[in-house]
């Protein structure tokens, strides 16, 4: 796959994601609690996530066709999972209710002075029945295919069927689980957490962490760093984004996971891989101005005007 890229025609959906979608729990302190230690919390609000969750919202936001792929189980947060990407117009066909097991919940403390976050997730254990020929068949009807990389095994056939059918593989990757080298394998774009590179290369060269990515299997890759911002390489160009300033910086919370979204809508709008990832890294900072990944999701235009007052044209 050669970016800009022209999308195959006659898809039901311009994105289908396989992976995780979650309910954060999203509390804002003055400062992390010690063990043993109460902390009271300057707001507390209940917000949907996950990486995949996230991305398709962005999508949905922007106007893609959207749907979910994955699973959830059948308690109150995967009622309310389903019920948000049902608000946003994400698409549920390929979703699958898992019974007595415990979804995707995440534990989120915003600091407030930085809108930094931890995290603390956790889920049941969700069998793995994702290959079964229904949700292969749901692979087959995306342009894109992104995957976070949870439901590792269902991930990799998926991208085997979305290949098959003339499709891209975007993945998320934020840390490094069994199967992640099958992963990138077939993956055509990979831009990883800045913890995922560390972990796969060993270092914190970030070059040679992307020229390590393509060599494993996508044609583009890149590492996002945060606050610092995203790095990436476009065949022999290696190309270094500093993060758009925002104010003000409430939460960084789901600013990966609206990254990868934003840079599904940038693949499909036909734009070279840097655009790309400049577009995304606009969409991210936008969205760490609101509590909660998924508030400050722009619309397209938002974040082209956002854009624009920045000296990037991208109408
Ligand atoms: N403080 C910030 N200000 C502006 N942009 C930010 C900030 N933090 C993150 N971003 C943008 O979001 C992108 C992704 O953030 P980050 O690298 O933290 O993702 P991540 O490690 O995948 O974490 P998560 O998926 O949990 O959000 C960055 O490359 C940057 O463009
Ligand atoms: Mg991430």
């Amino acid at each position: 796959m050669r970016l800009p890229w022209a999308p195959p025609r006659g898809k039901e959906f311009d994105v289908v994601g396989m992976g995780c979608a979650a309910m954060d729990v999203v509390a804002v302190v003055e400062r992390l609690p010690a063990a043993d230690e109460k902390v009271h919390a300057l707001a507390m609000e209940r917000h949907g996530g996950g990486p995949v969750g996230t991305a398709l919202t962005v999508c949905a936001r922007m106007g893609l066709r959207a749907a979910f792929a994955g699973q959830v189980g059948d308690d109150f947060a995967g009622q309310f999972i389903i019920d948000e990407f049902k608000r946003e117009g994400v698409d549920l066909r390929g979703e699958v209710v898992h019974r007595h097991t415990q979804s995707q919940i995440s534990l989120v403390l915003v600091d407030r002075a930085t809108g930094k976050r931890t995290v603390i997730s956790g889920r049941g254990e969700l069998a793995d029945a994702l290959c079964d020929r229904l949700r292969h068949e749901m692979a087959r009807k995306g342009k894109i295919l992104h995957v976070d990389g949870y439901d590792m095994d269902a991930a990799i056939c998926f991208a085997d069927e979305c290949k098959g059918a003339g499709g891209t593989v975007v993945y998320d990757a934020g840390s490094v689980k069994d199967g992640s080298l099958e992963l990138l394998a077939r993956a055509d774009v990979a831009v990883v957490s800045r913890v995922f590179a560390e972990k796969m290369f060993g270092h914190g060269d970030w070059e040679a962490a992307c020229r390590g990515l393509t060599e494993l299997g996508p044609s583009y890759a890149g590492v996002t760093l945060g606050e610092r911002g995203a790095v990436g390489l476009d065949g022999e160009e290696f190309f270094e984004l500093p993060a758009f300033k925002v104010e003000p910086l409430v939460d960084t919370t789901g600013a990966g996971d609206v990254f990868h979204g934003a840079l599904d809508v940038a693949v499909l709008k036909g734009w070279d891989f840097k655009k790309c990832m400049t577009f995304a890294s606009a969409v991210a900072a936008m969205k760490c101005r609101s509590l909660g990944g998924r508030d400050g999701i722009p619309t397209f235009a938002e974040a082209t005007a956002f854009l624009a007052e920045r000296g990037f044209n991208f109408a």
